[in-house]
């Protein structure tokens, strides 16, 4: 395995990162989950637009200039031999003192990492489960990838102990959120509701890519505050991501979604767009 670590190809044995990186001691680092396919990075420069958003909320100095992001995948994938594989952009705050002051830090530390796919989704599509662990809408957290996942994995581990793939958050306010990594899509009387970006939630770049699929499809999409009654009364339900791509829901908290074990027809219909779109 070769990982870009620091402007050079290296095995991932040689890949050191300090006990004063700032990234270690606080969580203090931000990063990118992309999918490639046939060597290419889908929306790469919409993922770097993102970093870029969430090192200003950060106040970080500049980052690297994309072209530097976009060799070091290119490298990793072909080094790799991954053209079709997830890859991993993460980026610290670097070195600095060993107390919270990020202006003692110096240069970013930075690691670009490939890994195969995940198993293809159960035909059956995915269980959710609400959990009791709210995104907090006074939280700028809520809105950057940062490396600082533990909300995301507390939510998770939820969902992984009732059996369930993937955990929903709702917010401080009581009403939808997004899954533990990935963004939830309803569909309603032949509209597609998802929740906005003052819900509390990333905004994905697979929900961004759905939205306009949606819209060039003609279907009605709706950008809002989600309660969780609506939720539970959808005639389909899946989540985005950029590694999972399109995801049917077909059981929420225990209960069967639309015609489950089938997916919904509109779900199946994005899924498919999606894929065609990406690859
Ligand atoms: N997860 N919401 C959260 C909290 C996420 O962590 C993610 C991404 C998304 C979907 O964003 P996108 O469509 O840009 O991938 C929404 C990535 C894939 C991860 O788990 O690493």
């Amino acid at each position: 395995m070769f990982i870009y670590f620091n402007g050079k190809i290296v095995s991932s044995e040689e890949c050191v990162v300090s006990p004063l990186d700032h990234g270690f001691l606080y969580g203090h680092g931000l990063f990118e989950t992309m999918r490639s396919y046939k060597g290419r990075v889908f929306r790469l420069v919409d993922h770097m637009k993102r970093m870029e958003t969430s090192a200003g909320y950060l106040g970080w100095p500049v980052l690297p200039d994309r072209e530097v992001f976009a060799e070091a995948v290119n490298s990793v994938l072909v080094t790799n031999n991954l053209p079709d594989a997830s890859v991993r952009l993460t980026v610290s705050r670097g070195i600095g003192a060993a107390r919270p002051d990020a202006a003692s830090c110096g240069q970013p530390t930075i690691a670009v990492y490939a890994s195969p796919l995940p198993k293809p989704l159960p035909a059956a599509g995915w269980s959710l489960t609400t959990v009791s662990l709210r995104r907090n809408l006074s939280s700028p957290l809520v809105k950057i990838k940062s490396a600082n996942y533990l909300d995301n994995m507390l939510a998770r581990a939820e969902a992984k102990k009732r059996g369930a793939h993937e955990a929903i958050m709702l917010n401080t306010d009581g009403l939808v959120a997004e899954g533990s990594m990935s963004n939830i899509f309803i569909v309603s009387n032949g509209r597609l509701i998802t929740p906005d970006g003052e819900s509390g939630i990333l905004l994905g770049i697979t929900r961004n890519a759905v939205i306009l699929l949606a819209q060039a499809a003609g279907i009605t999409v709706e950008e809002r505050k989600v309660n969780p009654e609506e939720l539970a009364e959808a005639d389909e339900i899946f989540l985005t991501s950029s590694i999972m791509e399109v995801i049917p829901v077909t059981v929420l908290d225990g209960r069967p979604v639309g015609h489950a074990p089938v997916p919904g027809e509109t779900t199946l219909m994005l899924a498919q767009s999606y894929r065609k779109l990406a690859e």
